[in-house]
Formats: structure tokens, sequence, C-alpha cells
């Protein structure tokens, strides 16, 4: 491979591991070698900050220390342990994989590429991550921090938002992994990324492998990676409402299994589209007919905005009372405040319930 003329790759095998095997962080997916915690602690990573998972990993291997303890367990507490963390889907897909692993494999997360990669949420990258941490297999992983890392040693200049530039970095991998430690070589990587070479402001003067990385020599460590935008997250209005019955019930309303926040609950909510209605009367007819309630809605007593990777929700939120009888069904329910502590909301309606009680 021409991006590797002149690269000396048992020299930066060797730097890099040194490194990493003396300044590697102590986190809590490091402690064993696991492949079920690997797997867990791979896809919490993914769009997650590291100090942000620490705490939900602990408390998630501690509820489900067993590919069978999860496997086994309800949909509403595996949710309820990922409450927060957002990208619903990962862990979703991670419960459905790991019912298949249970049957399918006796428990065990299997070892080669073509079985792990079949199972629901584990793509190129995780794939390779449990591979090369869990078993030792010197397979790729490589993120958005391993493109950042080694865009700069090598000095490529491809763009690393388009789909085949990762397949470059995965065949640079293949190339230079070191095939005595490929778990250690592709966590410092990860850890290089971390703590070094990080997006703006690399510590340069600090690298392990500053005598091998083309960029450094050439001063443009900080035009790498080339990346390009993405668009612009698209901005909707919303209006919500936290509904109340004479006992001081919450009206509560289950998401659709499919789609964004799939099977989360929240307090009923609407997107605003018509400007002949106000909001609130929107709400109330979207009530009527999407929940068959009877609704008077009050004040606005709050916005919240809340920004995804594709989307932007403004929501204003209404406080108001139900007249009349519930139908509850398994997506529409009353609760108490106490009883709201066992579902799962996303964190904007967190913010609304919050809110809400500080009102
Ligand atoms: N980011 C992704 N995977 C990681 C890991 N295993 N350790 C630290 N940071 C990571």
């Amino acid at each position: 491979m021409i991006m590797l003329d002149k690269f000396s790759i048992n020299a930066f095998q060797r730097d890099l591991i040194e490194w990493f095997e003396k300044e590697q962080r102590d986190l809590p997916w490091r402690q064993d070698q696991d492949p079920y915690k690997v797997w867990v602690s791979e896809i919490m990573l993914q769009q997650t900050r590291v100090d942000t998972v620490i705490p939900y990993f602990e408390n998630f291997v501690s509820k489900f220390p067993t590919i069978e303890d999860l496997a086994k367990a309800e949909e509403e507490k595996v949710l309820k342990a990922w409450e927060g963390l957002g990208y619903y889907s990962r862990v979703r897909n991670l419960h459905a994989a790991v019912k298949e692993v249970a049957e399918t494999y006796g428990g065990k997360v299997p070892n080669t590429v073509g079985e792990i990669s079949s199972l629901k949420g584990v793509g190129p990258y995780t794939t390779g991550a449990i591979l090369s941490i869990a078993y030792g297999i010197p397979e790729p992983a490589v993120d958005g921090n391993v493109m950042r890392v080694l865009s700069r040693i090598l000095s490529v200049w491809d763009d690393i938002a388009k789909p085949k530039t990762r397949q470059l970095f995965e065949d640079i991998v293949r190339e230079i992994i070191s095939k005595e430690n490929p778990s250690a070589f592709n966590q410092a990587l990860m850890e290089l990324g971390a703590l070094i070479c990080v997006p703006q402001n690399p510590a340069c003067l600090l690298c392990p492998v500053q005598e091998h990385c083309k960029a450094f020599a050439e001063g443009v460590q900080k035009e790498l990676p080339v990346k390009s935008k993405k668009k612009a997250p698209r901005a909707i209005s919303m209006a919500a409402v936290v509904l109340k019955n004479e006992d001081g019930k919450l009206l509560i309303h289950k998401r659709p299994e499919k789609g964004l926040l799939a099977n989360l609950w929240e307090f009923p909510n609407d997107e605003i589209i018509s400007d002949l209605q106000t909001p609130k009367e929107q709400l109330t007819e979207f009530l009527k007919t999407g929940y068959e309630v009877d609704a008077k809605i009050g004040q606005a007593f709050t916005t919240i905005e809340h920004v995804f990777s594709h989307l932007i929700w403004n929501i204003t939120v209404f406080e108001g009372e139900i007249k009349g009888e519930i139908h509850e069904t398994d997506h529409l329910k009353l609760v108490s405040l106490d009883e709201l502590e066992a579902f799962t909301f996303p964190v904007s309606h967190q913010k609304i319930l919050r809110s809400f009680l500080t009102k």
C-alpha cells in the first residue's frame, strides 16, 4: 500500500502499545475481557462520551451481569437502564442480538466476523472491537476517532464523512495492526484519539508516535481530518401537554414500536403545522381525535429545546385538565407520580416533567 511507504510499522506498533500500557485510563470495561461486557461498552461508547458512559455501564452490567440475564430481562427494564443515554435503537438491537446469542450460540458471543456481524446492531466497528479486545483477533475497529488519528499519522486527505473512507482506513489497519496484541493496538489508537490526538489542538508535543506522524512533520495536523459538513438538523415546532385528572394522575403515552424514540413514554404531543389554529386549539383537537381524550388546556409554562443528530424539537409545554373518562390501553395510561418512575422517558420529556414539578 503506497500510503505505508517509508512507514515503520514495527516501530509504530511498539511505541504506540508501550505508551498505551503505561498511560491507559482505568475504565470499568477494562477490568476483564468478557466479550459480553466489551460488547455492551462498545455499543454505549458509540455516539456517547466516556464520562457519560461510565455510570451507565456500571449500572447496566450490575443489573444484567451476563448474556442470560439480559436475554431474559423485560424490555421495559432494559430500556429503563438506558434512559438518558439516547439513540435507543442501540439498546433495542443489543437486547435482540443478545437473545439470539443465548438461543443460537448457547450464550457465548461468537468469535468470527461472519457470525458476529450478522447480529442486530453489530456493524464493522463493533465486530472489530469485540474480536480484537475480547478474543485477540487482529480485525480493524475503525470509528471517527481512529480515522482522525490515522488521517494525521499517514496524512490522508480523503473525506472521513464518506463511507468509502472508512474502508480505506480498515484496509490500512489490516496492514499495520499488531498481530501479537491487536487488543492493545486498537485500544491504543482509541486512547490516543481521546487523550492526545484530540480534534482541536492535538497535544503533539506529548505524542508517543510523533516521530511517525506525517501531518506533524508537515505542520498540517490541525487541517486533518477532512470532514464535510452534514446538513443542519431540521427544526420542528411541537406542543406538549401535562394533563392531570381529578386524582392528580398524569396522562402518558407510549410511542410506536418503530421510528424515533421507539417504545419510550411521553406526554401527549403533536407537531404544530397549521397557522390557522393556535397551538392550544390544535392540541385540544389532537387529544380528541388521536386519543379520544377531552381536555381543557391551560397555560404554557415552559419551552424545551432538544437537539437530535438530524432534528431539533422546539416544544411549547402546556398544562391541562382531563374532562371525563380515559380509556386506558397499553399505549395510554394514567399514572401517579410514584408510578411514573418505572416508565422510560426521553430526556426532552424528563425535562418537561421536572419543569412541571418545579413550576
Ligand atoms: N471509545 C470506543 N471504544 C472505547 C474503548 N474501548 N475505550 C475507550 N474509549 C473508547
